[in-house]
């Protein structure tokens, strides 16, 4: 069938390690942040410990992913699985369970698609370092990295340094920043932590490719299409800044090595500019991405938030949707449907954010998530879940559009591929077009019961596109 999609178009699905493995701590895997984070929440929601039970469910899982048709399989290995404290020993286990993950993978006819880093940090790091506020945690990553190149390499030829680093600063607990109140100093790790992660990235993607030819690696940016609250000219440009400080300071530091302008005046003029020394700046230059990963889920709104006495320029409010004085304040879009968990639906604004960072970085692009989270319900063994059909096949359709547009798309990962854990729903708001027969607090027989959604892209991957 024609269709505008490219004949060798990646169409899969995605996870993460921390969302689908459990065996938290089992065959010698160390504790992570997530598994830190997860455990606080036990009471109220299911945490890391068993979660879909993928690690010992792969060989059937990735059976269903053949069936499903899936060109490729975006995953995330967990970096304390395979070097317990995140800079010892290496655990030979953990590479084991990963190398039989990639052979069946690869033995189903599908391509292994892998993030090194997924919100999972080794626990350790934290204990010793801070996290990512150090150096000894970017070192610590580049070996991590290496020895996934080293002992994958000869199979995985599509990397991701990082999940959604653009999105990890703006979250205390993601960053391990647990006691400190005081929201200059909070803001000052938050900016060495950004750094930090991007010369992590870059020292990431120039090892790959110098120990992988044909390798191909690039940045995965949780996406931002702002759009102004009203056309009052302030609010356009408190929108366009809202884009700038939550994506673009990442992308532009990834493609040109540097922060632009308007950011470097934001951190001199809160003061918190970070420790970059001028010897990095040849590592960074050097790291050229490949491709740029998308993950797309909403859009919002954004207008000017003047400064006043009690609110100086640079204070911040909010986590993930926070707002500077000074610049932009962030607000949901009157004119969009929300989600039943409050994102707003916004397929179009796919089509923006295609064609945005295809003019600005001209690098092919890939979806690497992009979903709805909602609360199934199994009826006599069955889901129904035509609102992710309907949500999905408008999005590929954006993708469609912005193609005709002229933009480079490599491919397709509707999160997720299984029903996960997830961050703040636990298993009560499912992604997946594969049913997870659990609960929160009860795991039943964790059966895999496909929706009708994996019948219905199961179609769209046979058919290159959707045609119905
Ligand atoms: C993305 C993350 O930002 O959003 C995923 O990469 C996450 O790990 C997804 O699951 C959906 O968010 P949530 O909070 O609904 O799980």
């Amino acid at each position: 069938m024609n269709t505008v999609f490219p004949k060798k178009f990646l169409w899969g699905a995605s996870s993460s390690a921390f969302q689908i493995e459990g065996a938290w701590d089992e065959d010698g895997k160390g504790m992570t942040v997530a598994d830190y984070n997860s455990f606080k929440k036990s009471n109220i929601q299911a945490d890391t410990k068993v979660a879909s039970d993928f690690y010992h469910n792969y060989e059937k899982d990735i059976e269903l992913m053949k069936e499903l048709g899936m060109k490729t399989y975006r995953f995330s290995v967990s970096w304390a699985r395979i070097i317990p404290d995140g800079e010892g020993e290496i655990n030979q286990k953990g590479i084991e369970f990963y190398n039989k993950v990639i052979d069946k993978l690869i033995e189903c006819g599908i391509e292994p698609f892998v993030t090194l880093y997924h919100f999972d940090l080794p626990f350790a790091l934290v204990e010793k370092y801070n996290g990512w506020e150090s150096r000894e945690t970017v070192y610590a990553f580049e070996r991590f990295a290496k020895v996934c190149f080293e002992n994958f390499g000869d199979r995985v030829k599509y990397w991701q340094p990082h999940n959604e680093h653009n999105l990890i600063v703006r979250v205390e607990e993601r960053i391990n920043i647990y006691d400190e109140t005081d929201p200059w100093k909070i803001d000052k790790m938050r900016a060495q932590m950004d750094y930090n992660l991007c010369l992590a990235h870059a020292l990431a993607v120039n090892a790959c490719h110098e120990m992988i030819p044909g390798s191909q690696i690039g940045a995965a940016v949780s996406s931002s299409v702002t759009y102004p609250l009203t056309s009052k000219p302030e609010d356009v440009f408190a929108a366009r800044m809202n884009d700038n400080f939550k994506v673009y300071s990442t992308l532009d530091m990834h493609y040109h090595g540097e922060y632009p302008g308007y950011y470097m005046e934001y951190l001199k003029k809160r003061d918190i500019m970070p420790y970059m020394p001028e010897e990095d700046k040849e590592v960074l230059k050097k790291a050229k991405m490949d491709f740029i990963a998308i993950n797309y889920y909403r859009t919002n709104c954004a207008e000017a938030l003047p400064v006043d006495e009690e609110h100086p320029f640079g204070l911040r409010e909010g986590t993930v949707d926070y707002s500077i004085y000074g610049l932009f304040r962030m607000s949901m879009n009157p004119n969009l449907k929300a989600s039943e968990y409050g994102a707003a639906i916004d397929p179009s604004g796919l089509r923006v954010a295609l064609n945005e960072y295809w003019q600005r970085y001209h690098l092919p692009i890939i979806i690497t998530e992009n979903g709805l989270g909602a609360h199934d319900v199994l009826e006599e063994g069955q889901v129904h879940d035509n609102y992710r059909i309907d949500y999905l096949r408008d999005h590929i359709n954006a993708c469609e559009l912005a193609i005709q547009d002229g933009v480079e798309m490599l491919g397709y990962c509707p999160w997720s591929f299984m029903d996960l854990l997830s961050s703040a729903q636990g298993f009560k708001k499912r992604y997946g077009l594969v049913y997870v027969n659990r609960t929160d607090h009860e795991e039943l027989d964790l059966e895999r019961i496909k929706k009708d959604s994996f019948y219905w892209y199961k179609e769209v991957i046979k058919n290159n596109g959707v045609t119905k």
